[in-house]
């Protein structure tokens, strides 16, 4: 059975010359990055040309990334590290009603700690706006936390305007920084911290085509951050533990690719998804895109179906080699729709109707075709079996034209 991989916004396979550039790191290359002899200095310079590399693929300074594990890690080092660090000048933070799982259980942790929370929404587009923004700003506040692009629609945000904003408040002398979730645009937009005008931004390797495992965090220069990891010194005191060398290594490979091959995979899954959309457009009725269709990511398609559960869909498309996933979660035993869509103002049926497609460098024109093939078959059968589409059917069909 051919098997095809759209579900790249989950995790992407490690390209074979990431896996080259990490293997001497997990044999004879083994050093400890902290001991002083040949072994520990030998990692030390490849975590440094990592360190580069990373920092190169956001228009930051080497000494402004914190290694770490992950997005989510990132996440939590740059809120709660925030948070902590400024309690004292006030205990407001602003979000939008779409962020990451990590981002929102960080904010829902701070809620139950005394702080207060603003959630912004972010209308049909799943766009946020930046004059709630501006409303929402108050002398407490301490953090904006808005993500560059969403992970289930992949709608960009405009972070570079909110963080003008911040720099505003900031010359009129307010304790204020923003941090904004990259892991998701990273891999398939340009992204500059000075442009964005950020404090704070998160990455993750496996989005980029480097194991699970690792990531960064920028921190602009002279932001202080309460630690979350105590007790090492790696990181400039930022992030104690030993640095997980193959990974780091992995990952600054990773992002040289990424900045020297970013505009011809943004491209080439730009022109991929065009000729998925125009096929589903072609085979299947009765359904919606999800998210603002110009302000998202090149390699992203969400849509609803309806009549259909999202989550048959998706086990249908499985069964017949094709990976996609659904925003649903399972909360005590029973699908909950996902929050991103219900966020957008779709109701629960939509919600639950959703599949994202995520498309990546290596796909092809003979695997959407694939998918092109067996979507509508799917789609077709599962909505047999509803009773609310057989409704709708005879509906339409007594309906005098
Ligand atoms: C937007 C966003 N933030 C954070 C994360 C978490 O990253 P990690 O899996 O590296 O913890 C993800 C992963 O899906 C994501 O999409």
């Amino acid at each position: 059975m051919l098997r095809v991989y759209f579900d790249h916004s989950a995790t992407t396979p490690v390209d074979r010359r990431v896996v080259e550039a990490m293997l001497p790191y997990l044999t004879e290359k083994f050093g400890n990055p902290s001991s002083v002899h040949f072994y520990g200095q030998e990692s030390r310079a490849a975590v440094d040309r990592a360190r580069r590399e990373v920092a190169s693929l956001v228009g930051a300074r080497p000494n402004e990334i914190v290694f770490l594990s992950g997005g989510t890690e990132a996440n939590n080092l740059a809120i709660r590290g925030v948070c902590e660090q400024h309690a004292e000048h006030g205990r407001h933070v602003i979000t939008t009603s779409i962020e990451h799982s990590s981002v929102r259980g960080i904010c829902d942790a701070l809620g139950r700690r005394d702080w207060e929370v603003t959630r912004l929404p972010v209308y049909e587009e799943g766009v946020v706006r930046v004059e709630d923004v501006r409303a929402a700003l108050r002398p407490d506040t301490v953090l904006v936390t808005v993500m560059l692009a969403n992970n289930e629609v992949g709608t960009v945000q405009p972070v570079a305007e909110i963080g003008a904003l911040i720099r505003e408040r900031r010359a009129a002398g307010q304790k204020i920084w923003l941090h904004t979730d990259a892991v998701q645009a990273a891999g398939g937009l340009r992204v500059d911290v000075d442009e964005l005008a950020c404090d704070l931004l998160s990455l993750s390797a496996h989005k980029l085509y480097a194991p699970k495992g690792v990531g960064a965090l920028y921190v602009r220069r002279g932001v202080r951050l309460a630690p979350q990891n105590v007790g090492g010194h790696q990181e400039r005191e930022r992030r104690g533990g030993t640095e997980a060398v193959p990974l780091v290594v992995a990952f600054g490979e990773a992002a040289r690719l990424t900045r020297l091959e970013l505009d011809a995979r943004a491209e080439h899954v730009r022109r991929l998804r065009e000729r998925f959309e125009a096929g589903v457009e072609a085979r299947v009725s009765d359904f919606v895109y999800n998210g603002d269709r110009a302000r998202r990511l090149p390699g992203v398609s969400n849509i609803s179906f309806r009549y259909v559960e999202g989550e048959g869909l998706l086990i249908n498309l499985d069964m017949q080699g094709v990976a996609v996933s659904t925003g649903s979660a399972c909360s005590s035993g029973s699908l909950e729709p996902s929050p991103v869509i219900r966020a957008l103002g779709r109701d629960d049926e939509l919600a639950r109707g959703s599949i994202r497609f995520s498309l990546g460098k290596d796909t092809t024109e003979g695997e959407v075709d694939y998918v092109l093939e067996v979507l509508p078959r799917a789609v077709e059968t599962l909505r047999r079996l509803s009773p609310l589409y057989q409704k709708a059917r005879t509906e339409r069909a007594c309906t005098p034209a």
